[in-house]
């Protein structure tokens, strides 16, 4: 056998941008604007979804429209993404529908996020340090679709399905967990004092397989403690 077989392979799956597991305790920094940085997380095993909380730690000082969280499936770039605009308005987009949130605007403080809907009355809200915004009505009926692609850091672009630079996040995000269900008032708190760091059921920080790309630095978050 050649004996440079082996190497060549081991080479190979390196640069194929391995997959890592796990990121409790850790925080994304994404330091400069670029459409190349990311990081890719796992697909979760669901087929579709009729509820969903999804939450994060997050900050940015940066005054411009960009993506916190991304998950485009085959029928949609925007099945479900967590948009920020310029104004500090703050958006749910399930395909086609978005719920428009007006919220105090981000800032260099780390703040907890999270959004929930569920299909059935198609409420929507979200949370931001443990408190609700109000309730927004819309895309009753719909389902978020498994098999998709979940990417921190960037958004597609609808027409060409590249990254777009303009749509960037550039600050700091951790703790993205998401669960197939809408979490209460009480775990919602507790989750944004640091009470409870477990993970999601749909998304499970400290047990994801994640892949980063570009210039993104993994560190120490500071905050869970294990
Ligand atoms: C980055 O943007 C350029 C210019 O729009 C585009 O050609 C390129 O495909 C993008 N890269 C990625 C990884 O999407």
């Amino acid at each position: 056998m050649n004996p440079f077989i082996p190497i060549v392979l081991v080479i190979c799956i390196s640069l194929s941008g391995s997959e890592s597991a796990g990121l409790a305790g850790k925080s994304l920094i994404f330091p400069t604007k670029t459409n190349t940085s990311f990081v890719k997380l796992k697909t979760p095993t669901f087929s579709k979804l009729s509820a969903f909380t999804v939450c994060f730690w997050a900050a940015s000082e940066v005054v411009r429209p960009y993506a916190l969280f991304s998950y485009s499936t085959s029928r949609s770039q925007f099945e479900l993404l967590i948009w920020q605009d310029i104004n500090g308005m703050f958006y749910l987009y399930l395909g086609d529908y978005g719920a428009k949130f007006s919220l105090p605007k981000a800032n260099g403080l780390l703040r907890h996020i999270c959004v929930t809907w569920e299909s059935q009355g198609g409420v929507g809200a979200a949370w931001i340090n443990g408190r609700r915004s109000l309730q927004k009505v819309g895309g009753k009926g719909q389902t978020v679709k498994g098999s998709g692609e979940i990417i921190l850091g960037q958004t597609k672009d609808r027409r060409h399905g590249t990254y777009d630079i303009n749509g960037c996040f550039v600050g700091e995000i951790s703790d993205v967990n998401m669960w197939d269900h809408v979490l209460n008032s009480n775990q919602i708190k507790m989750l944004s004092q640091n009470c409870l760091c477990t993970g999601g059921n749909i998304i499970d920080w400290n047990t994801i397989g994640y892949t980063a790309a570009g210039n993104v630095k993994i560190q120490d978050s500071k905050r869970c403690q294990f």
